[in-house]
C-alpha cells in the first residue's frame, strides 16, 4: 500500500506543502552568497524545507551537502563527516570521488561501501586519525573545490546548535567562523530547534556567529494549503474527504505540519469511501492514544512552573501569558 500521508521523516515532493515564501527567501540568500539560519520548534518542517529546496534545484552548478549534527560526536568527528559530505556531494560517481580525494586531500584514505539510504548509492568514510591533523585544510576544502570546479556549494547543517555542546565549543565556533567568513563560493544553511541556544549563538554580540547571515523563524503552514493538501492526497486514492472535514483536521491540529499529517493518515484509515464526522472523532482517539506515553514522559520531566503554564493554557488562559512564555512553551519538546 502506498503512503498517503507522511510523518516521522522529512516530507518532500508530493508530500510537501507550500512554503513558497520561505523557499524563495532561502534560494535568494543562496544565490546572493548569504548564509541562512533557520529556526523553529521541532517537527515544524525545517529539514523538509531544506531538503525540498535541494530537490527542486535545477542549477547544476549548485551542489547541496547535508550534515546532521545530531550524529556528530565531537570536533574531530565533525571534520571527518564534513570532509565526507563534501567529497560525496561534489561528485556523482565513486571514481570521481576517489579522483577528487587524491587531488585535494592526499592524506585522507577513503573507504567505500554500499549506501543504506534511498538517497545514497554509496558510502564514503574517512579515518578519524587522518582528519585530525588537518582541520584548517578540511574547513577550507569546500571553497577550494568550488573555485576549482566553478560551482557553488551549499552546506546544510541540521541541529547546528549541537556544536555548542562540544568540549571547547566556543573555540570551535571561533575557528569555524574565522574560516567560513572568507568563503565566497560556499554558502551555509544552518538550522535547529533549540531557540535559546541558537539565539545565543547568532544574536549575542560576543559570540563568534554574531550576525553571520539572515535568520528566518519558520512558522506553521497556512491552513488553506494544508486543507487543499489533505483533499488532494485522499483523491490520489479511492477515498474522498469534504473541505469542511479536512478543515476540522487542520483546525484541531492548529496547523502543526507533523500532527496534521499523522491525524490525516488515521482519518484516512478510518474512512470507508467518503469521510464521516465519526471517522474524524475515532481517529482523534487513536491519535491521542498513540502519543499518550510520550506526552506522559514529557510531562513528568517538566518543572512545576512549566506544568502551571500548560495548565493555564489548557484552561484557555493563553492571554495571560506573555508572548515570550508562549514561545518558550513551543520550544519545550
Ligand atoms: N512543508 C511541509 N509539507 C508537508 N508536511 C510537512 C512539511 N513540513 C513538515 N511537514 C511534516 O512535519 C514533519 C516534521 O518535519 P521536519 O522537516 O522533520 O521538521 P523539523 O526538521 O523542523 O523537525 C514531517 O514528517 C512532515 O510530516
Ligand atoms: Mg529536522
Amino acid at each position: 500500500m502506498e503512503k498517503v500521508f507522511n510523518f516521522g521523516n522529512v516530507s518532500f515532493g508530493e508530500m510537501f506543502v507550500n512554503r513558497e515564501a520561505e523557499k524563495k527567501r532561502i534560494i535568494l540568500n543562496i544565490k546572493s552568497g548569504i548564509s541562512t539560519t533557520l529556526v523553529s520548534p521541532r517537527r515544524w518542517g525545517k529539514s523538509s524545507l531544506v531538503k525540498q529546496i535541494a530537490k527542486e534545484n535545477t542549477d547544476s552548478n549548485l551542489k547541496f551537502c547535508f550534515l546532521d549534527l545530531f550524529s556528530v560526536k565531537d570536533e574531530q568527528d565533525f571534520y571527518r563527516q564534513y570532509a565526507e559530505i563534501i567529497f560525496k556531494s561534489t561528485a556523482t560517481k565513486i571514481e570521481d570521488v576517489a579522483t577528487n580525494i587524491s587531488k585535494y586531500a592526499k592524506s585522507l584514505i577513503p573507504s567505500f561501501g554500499f549506501g543504506n539510504t534511498i538517497d545514497a548509492d554509496f558510502e564514503l568514510k574517512f579515518r578519524l586519525d587522518d582528519v585530525k591533523n588537518s582541520p584548517e585544510y578540511i574547513l577550507n576544502l569546500p571553497e577550494k573545490i568550488a573555485i576549482d570546479k566553478n560551482i557553488k556549494i551549499v552546506i546544510c547543517m541540521d541541529e547546528f546548535q549541537n556544536i555548542a555542546d562540544f568540549s571547547l565549543g566556543l573555540a570551535f565556533q571561533k575557528k569555524l567562523r574565522a574560516h567560513w567568513q572568507h568563503h565566497q563560493h560556499v554558502v551555509y544553511v544552518l538550522y535547529g530547534s533549540k531557540l535559546s541556544m541558537l539565539s545565543d549563538m547568532f544574536h549575542k554580540s560576543k559570540m563568534p556567529f554574531y550576525k553571520f547571515g539572515d535568520t528566518l523563524f519558520l512558522t506553521k503552514i497556512e491552513k488553506h494549503h494544508l486543507v487543499a493538501y489533505i483533499i488532494r492526497r485522499f483523491e490520489t486514492t479511492e477515498k474522498r474527504i469534504s473541505a469542511s472535514l479536512a478543515e476540522k483536521i487542520v483546525d484541531k491540529m492548529e496547523c502543526h505540519p507533523h500532527y496534521v499529517q499523522h491525524y490525516a493518515q488515521l482519518v484516512w484509515y478510518n474512512t470507508q469511501t467518503e469521510t464521516q464526522e465519526s471517522d474524524i472523532i475515532a481517529a482523534l482517539e487513536d491519535l491521542v492514544q498513540s502519543y499518550s506515553p510520550m506526552f506522559q514522559q514529557l510531562f513528568e520531566s517538566l518543572s512545576r512552573t512549566q506544568v502551571n503554564y500548560l495548565k493555564a493554557i489548557a484552561d484557555g488562559q493563553k492571554d495571560q501569558l506573555t508572548s515570550k512564555e508562549i514561545m518558550a512553551l513551543q520550544y519545550l519538546e
